[in-house]
């Protein structure tokens, strides 16, 4: 049984893989076999968690990457087939928001959240899907978020933006089933990372946050791996266009 969750040899690609949830990502799937490629703009980041992978016996290669610029997305999956020879899995996990309420949201900030995110998504999806298409096939994981399906002050455009993500992840779903490319979701509660740092680092707004969480805590980094590691997996062969909430019960207790 623990063979079907190998990944050994598969190519991927992570972006933000450079701390939080997508360096655990990162770990996670060359701790499964995977060769990755790590994407961000911070290439210091990226090269620590290059040299984590590597002390563990792992393949990868650092890309600095800014995702809103599509030339580098293109050069991103070039890189990918350059080094190791195709693209099998792509996680699509950097993002950005601004904790800020929709009246006081200018108008570039709504577009950096929409290119980073949405845009972002779509055009690394839609260059690894034209190589996986000719490969046989292909593993997409989007990481979303609880937010994508509930309302909330303070992040407004962030929400929108994750509802689109998880809308193009049904939609390229659908349109790609036919080349064995599967695309699915991952919605992670509030996770302790230096994204929501602003939010979870006042001891009483953890508190207050806690208490609605069913499991009675916020998820750490390490959390959120088993289920991207799951949908990337043979074992999730049957399995597209679909969202799984790694979050502590909070949506069931909504
Ligand atoms: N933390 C939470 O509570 C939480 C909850 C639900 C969902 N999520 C989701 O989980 C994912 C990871 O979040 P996180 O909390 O780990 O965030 P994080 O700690 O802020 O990391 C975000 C990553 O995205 C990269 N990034 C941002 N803009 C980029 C761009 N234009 N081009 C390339 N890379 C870019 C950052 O690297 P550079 O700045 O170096 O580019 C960084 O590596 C996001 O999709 C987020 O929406 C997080």
């Amino acid at each position: 049984m623990a063979d079907k969750f190998d990944l050994t040899g598969k190519a991927a690609i992570v972006t933000g893989a450079g701390r939080g949830i997508g360096r655990a990502l990162a770990l996670g799937l060359a701790g499964a076999g995977a060769k990755v490629v790590l994407a961000a703009r911070s290439q210091a980041e990226l090269e620590a968690v290059a040299a984590e992978i590597r002390d563990g016996g792992g393949e990868t290669l650092v890309r600095v990457t800014d995702l809103t610029q599509s030339d580098q997305i293109e050069a991103l999956v070039q890189a990918a087939v350059e080094a190791f020879g195709t693209v099998d899995i792509v996680i699509n996990n950097a993002a950005r928001s601004f904790l800020r309420s929709l009246m006081d949201l200018r108008e570039d900030g709504f577009d950096k959240i929409f290119d980073t995110n949405v845009k972002g998504t779509f055009l690394l999806s839609r260059a690894a899907a034209k190589v996986m298409a000719g490969k046989g096939g292909g593993r997409i994981v989007n990481i979303s978020t609880v937010g994508a399906v509930r309302g909330g002050a303070g992040m407004g455009a962030y929400h929108a933006s994750k509802a689109a993500v998880k809308m193009l992840t049904m939609c390229m779903a659908t349109e790609w089933a036919p080349f064995g490319i599967r695309v699915n979701a991952v919605g992670p509660g509030l996770t302790k990372t230096p994204f929501s740092e602003p939010i979870w680092s006042n001891p009483e707004v953890e508190k207050a946050l806690t208490s609605r969480i069913p499991m009675g805590r916020l998820a750490e980094p390490e959390d959120i791996v088993g289920a991207v590691l799951f949908l990337c997996s043979s074992q999730a062969d049957f399995i597209t266009g679909q969202s799984l909430y790694v979050d502590g019960g909070t949506l069931a207790n909504t």
